[in-house]
């Protein structure tokens, strides 16, 4: 069953704490659960509410993904939107949520800011679920930051600069 996607709100900080510490537990973000705090989530959903966006995937009333990004502040690099995440939660996952946030977010960056030219985001080289979205949405992989990455298992990983140019 599709969710519904919304844009956040500051009352939805809870739910994104949960989703995020369940998402995290599972892999590929790059914060491990205890790094998901109230101070973490209140912060990005204050800058996305206040000064880029933030979507949630809603099923059942219950918050299962959400997705969040705002422009740069630098007026040279105010055409570029990034600092972007995303996470559905693992009971949720490879049921196109991911898809139709991360649709809702280009959408609503051509409506509501139209001034931005690119949209990038990082990824590590393990996460193909994530790469094969964003290759499927446009994004290209731009470069490789090697070993970038350190993961608790004992190994390092190589993040990829990805990008989508719009308009
Ligand atoms: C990455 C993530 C956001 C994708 O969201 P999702 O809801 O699971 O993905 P969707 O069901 O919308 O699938 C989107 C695409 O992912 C790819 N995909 C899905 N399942 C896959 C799998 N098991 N293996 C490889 N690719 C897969 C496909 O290209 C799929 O396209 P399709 O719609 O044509 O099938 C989600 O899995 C997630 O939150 N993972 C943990 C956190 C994370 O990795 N965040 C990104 C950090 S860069």
């Amino acid at each position: 069953m599709t969710p519904d996607i919304r844009r956040s709100t500051v009352q939805d900080t809870d739910g994104i704490i949960a989703l995020y510490k369940a998402a995290a537990a599972s892999g590929g973000l790059s914060r491990k659960p205890d790094e998901i705090t109230h101070a973490y989530v209140g912060g990005f959903l204050k800058q996305a509410v206040e000064a880029g966006l933030s979507l949630v995937a809603v099923r059942d009333g219950v918050i299962i993904g959400e997705i969040h990004g705002w422009p740069m502040p630098q007026s040279q690099f105010a055409h570029v939107f990034g600092d972007i995440t995303i996470a559905v939660h693992p009971q949720a996952q490879g049921q196109g949520a991911g898809r139709a946030m991360f649709k809702g977010l280009i959408a609503e960056i051509e409506t509501v800011l139209p001034h931005i030219r690119r949209i990038e985001l990082g990824c590590r080289e393990s996460n193909a679920r994530a790469i094969a979205l964003y290759e499927s949405l446009g994004f290209v992989v731009e470069g490789r930051l090697k070993n970038r990455i350190y993961d608790e298992a004992g190994f390092y990983e190589d993040d990829l600069a990805m990008a989508l140019l719009v308009r």
